[in-house]
C-alpha cells in the first residue's frame, strides 16, 4: 500500500478542493440566474418594491440575481412623492433610482393620472384649467428630474369601468375627453425617450368589453397623434378563475400589429385561503403560462411581479379571505409558484 506522505496528502486535498470548485462552477453554469435568463430571452423581468426594500439585504440579494427592472410600488404616487401641493418628497425615489443604476437595472415610474393615492389638494381642484395645470406640472416635474434615468412610465392608470366606459374620476370629470391626451403629451414633452404606458386591470383579454374598449381607445389615441407606446395589463389574478391564454395572445398580437407593446405589469396570483393542492396547482399554472406568454410573444416580453413574498403583499388588505399570492412565502421560502414561474420564463 502506498504510504500517505505529506506531499501526497497535500495533492489529495488540493484535488478534492479543485473538484469541489469545479462542481460549484459547473452548477452555476448549468443554472443561470433568472435575471440572466430574462436578459438572454430579451425580456424585462421586474419587481415592484417598497421604499425600504433597497435597505433589506435579503431582498437586495434576491433582487440582484432575479430582476432587471424595479418599479416603486407606492413611492411615486402623489400622496408619497408630493404630500402637499408645494412640498415634494424626493428621497425615496432618488434612492431607488440610484440603486437601480448601481445595479444596472432599469426603473419604471408608476403612476400619474389615477383616482387613488392622490394628495388631498387634487380633490379640491375645481376647473379644467386648474386640473390641466396641476397634472402637467406634476408629470413635467417628475419626468424632468429623472430624464434619461427612468425608462418607462405608467402615465395613466385604471381609466376604464368594467363595461368599457371611462371611469368617472376627478381628472376625466374636470378635464374632459382629452384628459389622456393632456397627460401623454406632457409626458412626451418632458422626456422624449421614455416609454409611455396606459395601465389597467381586466384589459388583458381580447373579446371582453373592457379589453376591447382599451384596444379601441389606444387605436384612436394613436390615430390622433397622442404618444402612447405601450399598454400594461396589471394581472392581479385569482388562481381559481379560468385562464384564457389564447385571448391574451390575441390581444397582445393586435396591439403589436399597431406598434404598441404589452406588459404584464403587476402580477400576483391570489388564492381563496387556505392554500391547498387544487389552488396551488391553479396558481402554478397561471404563473407558468404568464411567463411563457411573455417569453414567446414578441409584442409582450415584459413581466413584473407585484411584490416578492406573501409577507408584504397588499392582497390580504385589499381582498379579505384571499392571500398567498406571491412566489415566496411569509418566511421568504420559495413556493411551488416560484418554480412554475421560472419554468415559464426559461421554457424548461
Ligand atoms: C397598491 C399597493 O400595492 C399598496 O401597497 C397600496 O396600499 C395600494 O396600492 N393597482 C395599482 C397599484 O395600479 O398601484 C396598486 O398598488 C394595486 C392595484
Amino acid at each position: 500500500m502506498k504510504r500517505l506522505t505529506a506531499t501526497n496528502a497535500f495533492r489529495a486535498a488540493f484535488a478534492i478542493v479543485s473538484i469541489a470548485a469545479l462542481a460549484t462552477a459547473l452548477a452555476s453554469c448549468g443554472s443561470p440566474s433568472p435575471r440572466k435568463i430574462a436578459d438572454r430571452n430579451g425580456m424585462v423581468f421586474g419587481l415592484a418594491i417598497k421604499a425600504g426594500d433597497i435597505y433589506t439585504p435579503e431582498t437586495v440579494k434576491i433582487m440582484k440575481s432575479h430582476f432587471n427592472l424595479i418599479v416603486p410600488e407606492d413611492s411615486m404616487k402623489w400622496v408619497n412623492i408630493r404630500p402637499k401641493k408645494d412640498f415634494w418628497n424626493w428621497s425615496d425615489m432618488d434612492a431607488m433610482v440610484d440603486f437601480a443604476e448601481k445595479n444596472r437595472m432599469r426603473i419604471k415610474g408608476h403612476t400619474f393620472l389615477w383616482q387613488d393615492q392622490n394628495g388631498p389638494y387634487v380633490h379640491s381642484l375645481k376647473t379644467r384649467e386648474e386640473a390641466v395645470e396641476l397634472l402637467t406640472d406634476h408629470i413635467t416635474t417628475i419626468m424632468t428630474r429623472y430624464k434619461g434615468r427612468i425608462s418607462e412610465y405608467d402615465v395613466a392608470n385604471e381609466v376604464f369601468n368594467e363595461d368599457g366606459t371611462l371611469r368617472d374620476t376627478i381628472w376625466y370629470r374636470l378635464i374632459g375627453d382629452d384628459f389622456l391626451d393632456v397627460a401623454f403629451k406632457a409626458a412626451r414633452a418632458a422626456d422624449p425617450d421614455a416609454k409611455l404606458i396606459l395601465c389597467d386591470y381586466n384589459t388583458e383579454y381580447a373579446g371582453t368589453a373592457k379589453g376591447d374598449a382599451s384596444y379601441e381607445l389606444v387605436k384612436e389615441m394613436k390615430a390622433r397623434g397622442v404618444p402612447v407606446d405601450g399598454v400594461a395589463f396589471q394581472l392581479h389574478c385569482m388562481a381559481e378563475l379560468p385562464f384564457n391564454e389564447e385571448a391574451i395572445r390575441e390581444n397582445i398580437r393586435r396591439f403589436h400589429a399597431m406598434g404598441v407593446s404589452c406588459s404584464f405589469s403587476e402580477v400576483d396570483v391570489r388564492v381563496k385561503l387556505p392554500l391547498d393542492e387544487v389552488n396551488t396547482a391553479q396558481q402554478n399554472n397561471v404563473y407558468e403560462r404568464l411567463a411563457a406568454i411573455a417569453r414567446t410573444e414578441p409584442g409582450a416580453k415584459s413581466l413584473i411581479l407585484w411584490g416578492l413574498s406573501d409577507k408584504g403583499s397588499w392582497i390580504p388588505r385589499a381582498f379579505p379571505g384571499f392571500g398567498s399570492a406571491n412566489i415566496f412565502d411569509k418566511d421568504m421560502k420559495k413556493k411551488p409558484a416560484y418554480y412554475a414561474l421560472m419554468k415559464g420564463l426559461s421554457g424548461k
